[in-house]
């Protein structure tokens, strides 16, 4: 994992903005959890986060990616991932000791900001840093190369989108989100969510959402730690079964904005669609249990 730390930064130098579900997929999640957080964990949050506004949990959603740039938000980059050293596509798999860095990853990163949220013990600032780690990376960890040591997560792949030089990380995080919801703002993300509530209150996801959220628990150190293992770990599969299905060298220098986007959508919306269920349950969750 630590060979992974200088090209992580250098890539982060790089491209500020392609670690991690573009701000619009974090946005996309927070405003589908929006639609099922129950009433006392939105009164909660609203009064924490100091926003009544229904946009509450989307207009912090991608403030960990700017943090992590900072100074004092630098010792955060590690958490946005896990550095899954598995073999795709002919195997996947997580396994946290071999693939959780000493510096922290997405797993102990949600179970630290989650704890935290629940004990109350820390300043209300900090408090209000813990809640926007625990949006952010409720989405993060549903993306299948912040799952994947591979290649720093496919940000050392190159590949084209629509004639554009970029690599898949970045592919994964933003154009193919952004294929289907149409753009990058805000009010896409909002338009997406909107679907995707839908599809989990009467379409195609209607009949998995509670499966979703089976076992979802943060009774404990370990349960919280469980339960985001098994988000990593479902994340971690699709690096299998599709975003390297072929291998490396069947898309490396090539444009992906066809195919390979149009095979790689539904992953996507249903992971987003997901992601955000799982969230609104897991804010729900540690307000009961403070
Ligand atoms: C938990 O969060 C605190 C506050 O951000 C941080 O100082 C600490 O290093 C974190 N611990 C782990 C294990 O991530
Ligand atoms: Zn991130």
């Amino acid at each position: 994992m630590t060979r992974l730390a200088p090209l992580a930064l250098l890539s982060a130098a790089a491209l500020p903005g392609a670690m991690a579900w573009g701000a619009m997929g974090h946005e996309t999640v927070a405003y589908v959890a929006s639609n099922y957080v129950g009433s006392a964990a939105k009164s909660y949050f609203q009064d924490l986060l100091g926003d009544t506004s229904a946009d509450y949990l989307a207009s912090v959603a991608a403030w960990a990616d700017s943090y992590r740039y900072t100074t004092a938000g630098k010792f955060s980059a590690p958490y946005h991932y896990i550095d899954a050293n598995d073999n795709p596509p002919s195997s996947c798999g997580v396994d946290l000791d071999r693939d959780c860095a000493d510096e922290g990853c997405v797993v102990y990163a949600l179970q630290n900001y989650t704890s935290q949220l629940i004990a109350q013990k820390v300043s209300n600032a900090n408090l209000q840093i813990a809640a926007k780690m625990v949006i952010h990376f409720a989405g993060d960890i549903g993306q299948p190369l912040h799952c994947e040591a591979l290649d720093v997560g496919g940000n050392d792949i190159d590949v084209s989108y629509d004639g554009d030089d970029t690599n898949l990380h970045a592919v994964w995080d933003s154009n193919i989100p952004e294929s289907i919801s149409g753009g990058s703002s805000e009010s896409s993300a909002k338009s997406w969510a909107s679907t995707l509530v839908t599809k989990i209150d009467s379409g195609e996801y209607k009949s998995q959402a509670s499966g979703w959220i089976s076992g979802l628990s943060v009774g404990s150190s370990d349960d919280q730690i469980s339960t985001a293992l098994k988000w990593a770990t479902e994340s971690n599969a699709y690096v299998c079964s599709i975003v390297l299905k072929d291998g490396v060298s069947s898309i490396e220098n090539t444009d992906v904005s066809g195919d390979y986007t149009t095979a790689a959508q539904p992953a996507v919306e249903l992971q987003i669609a997901k992601q955000g269920y799982r969230l609104a349950k897991w804010l729900d969750a540690i307000v009961a249990a403070q």
